[in-house]
């Protein structure tokens, strides 16, 4: 074998079915930031505007307001699916990054655990939160 040769990275022939073209995950996974994206423009930039903008703006939010809010299903949906998709969004770019940047297996192993790791409590804990509100706290 020539030395040009041993150095060549082992990569499967275009069309075979080895490794990770098995799969289609990475191409859904493609479709999903897209998807994502544009239906994230109108959570994110709605959110921002009744948020931080519309009467009043940032200086109205309190507990009441929070809880006047998420007595609404239609809201909490929103939020919810905010979550989600915002989360599952940055948790699949990050992986995308680590992917392309992280050149030891361990590293690339470990900081995808704790990425997947992070983002599954922030998913659960938030949804919780959604759900379990108790607006008689306050
Ligand atoms: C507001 C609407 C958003 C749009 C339209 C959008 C769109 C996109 C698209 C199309 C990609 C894929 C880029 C590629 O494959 O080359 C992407 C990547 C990414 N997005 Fe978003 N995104 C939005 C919001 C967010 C949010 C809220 C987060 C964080 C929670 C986020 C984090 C990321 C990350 C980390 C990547 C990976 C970047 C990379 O591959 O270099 N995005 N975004």
């Amino acid at each position: 074998m020539s030395l040009a040769n041993s150095r060549r990275p082992s990569l499967a022939a275009p069309g075979s079915k080895r490794g990770e073209q098995r799969s289609n995950f990475e191409l859904y996974s493609w479709l999903f930031m897209r998807i994502s994206g544009i239906v994230l423009v109108f959570l994110v930039l709605g959110h921002l505007f009744i948020m931080n903008i519309l009467d009043g703006g940032v200086q109205r939010i309190n507990f009441a307001f929070v809880a006047g809010r998420w007595a609404s299903p239609f809201w909490q949906i929103w939020d919810l699916t905010m979550l989600w998709l915002a989360m599952l969004h940055g948790t699949n770019g990050l992986r995308t990054i680590i992917n392309d940047y992280a050149e030891r297996d361990q590293t690339r192993f470990w900081m995808k655990m704790l990425l997947y790791v992070s983002s599954g409590f922030i998913i659960l804990l938030g949804t919780l939160v959604l759900f379990t509100f108790d607006p008689n706290i306050g």
